[in-house]
């Protein structure tokens, strides 16, 4: 009898966990979520200015643009930058956005009108400038062709999820090195809304493992580890509810690559995690309340010698179909 009902209950506790787990994503979309747009939160004002002023740098990279759009971002733009000036707290975006919106407002199409005008006498009591270019920049063939690799196939099958290491600590400047690359990763409204905690402290990698389920026995013997993470904060609209997932995902491959790139060793451990134990490990770790854990990643330097599982990938055929309207 038992045997007979024990799959239904198993699958029953498994559709409700994974409701608490939404539930529990939910409520934190709705505390630390940047639904509220409140612009004088330092945090959410930047993801703002990111995500307009890069509206405006698509707008200024078109060969073809409509020469009547981007002016609702311009003015918001510049009230969300007068904010950031009044305030003393002008970041780098904040002087990337200033001077795109310099550059959309003098293109030829708009640079007569009466808006860009106003726009401009406005940006003139902003006191912050920077030197480097932002906006748009030609990019040539050979420019793009610097990243055609001499073997993709060798550089992609090398790679491997590594669950022993050398004893050697990977130096904090490497291991910089190596996000450094990882943030040219793309993100929505280039957004960028991550943040890659790092420690090679042995106390604090134990506590991480604690409530990772799938290091065992390998973790404790990682010299470095990081926890990629989201800001929820980014995150404005109700449709972008999964959105810190999908760009935190990326990044996190990307920074395997880039630690591939660079001769380091990784493992992505999971961090499908229930929600009382995302709560608990909170507890204890010095992670921002707004950001999501999206993997933990341990790294290190790989031995001369290494036994990886071959881990089959699955066919082309199985994987790769043709998009059809439906009849
Ligand atoms: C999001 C994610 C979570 C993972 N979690 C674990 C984990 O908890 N423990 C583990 O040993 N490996 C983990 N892995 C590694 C996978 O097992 C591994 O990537 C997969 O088998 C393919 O092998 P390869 O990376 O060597 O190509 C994870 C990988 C990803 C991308």
């Amino acid at each position: 009898m038992w045997n007979l009902i024990r799959p239904y209950i198993r699958r029953g506790y498994r559709v409700y966990d994974g409701l608490f787990g939404f539930i529990y994503d939910s409520l934190r979309f709705v505390r630390f979520g940047g639904w509220p747009e409140d612009m004088t939160d330092p945090d959410q004002r930047m993801y703002n200015i990111i995500m307009i002023y890069h509206g405006l740098e698509k707008s200024l990279s078109y060969k073809q643009r409509n020469i009547t759009s981007g002016w609702r971002q311009a003015s918001l733009l510049m009230q969300l930058l007068k904010i950031s000036n009044d305030a003393g707290q002008v970041t780098c975006h904040d002087k990337a956005a200033k001077q795109v919106l310099e550059k959309f407002i003098s293109l030829p199409e708009n640079v007569d009108i009466e808006k860009s005008l106003k726009i401009k006498l406005q940006l003139k009591e902003l006191n912050f400038f920077d030197e480097a270019n932002h906006g748009v920049k030609e990019l040539t063939v050979a420019d793009f062709r610097k990243g055609v690799l001499e073997s993709p196939e060798d550089f992609f099958c090398s790679r491997y999820s590594l669950r022993e290491f050398k004893e050697e600590v990977v130096s904090e400047s490497l291991i910089m090195r190596a996000v450094k690359l990882a943030l040219k990763t793309p993100s929505v409204c280039n957004r960028q809304a991550w943040c890659i905690y790092h420690t090679s402290d042995s106390e604090v990698k134990n506590m991480v493992l604690k409530y990772q389920t799938g290091n065992r026995p390998f973790g404790e013997r990682a010299p470095n580890l990081l926890l990629i993470t989201t800001d929820l904060k980014a995150f404005f609209a109700g449709s972008e509810h999964y959105q810190h997932w999908i760009d935190g995902g990326l990044l996190a491959m990307s920074l395997m690559y880039a630690l591939h790139s660079l001769g380091l060793a990784s493992c992505a451990l999971n961090w499908s995690q229930k929600p009382v134990v995302d709560m608990k490990f909170r507890k204890h770790l010095s992670i921002k309340p707004n950001h999501t854990v999206i993997l933990v990643l341990l790294v290190g330097f790989p031995d001369e010698n290494n036994k990886v599982c071959v881990s089959l990938r699955r066919s082309i055929e199985e994987v790769f179909t043709t998009l059809e309207i439906k009849s």
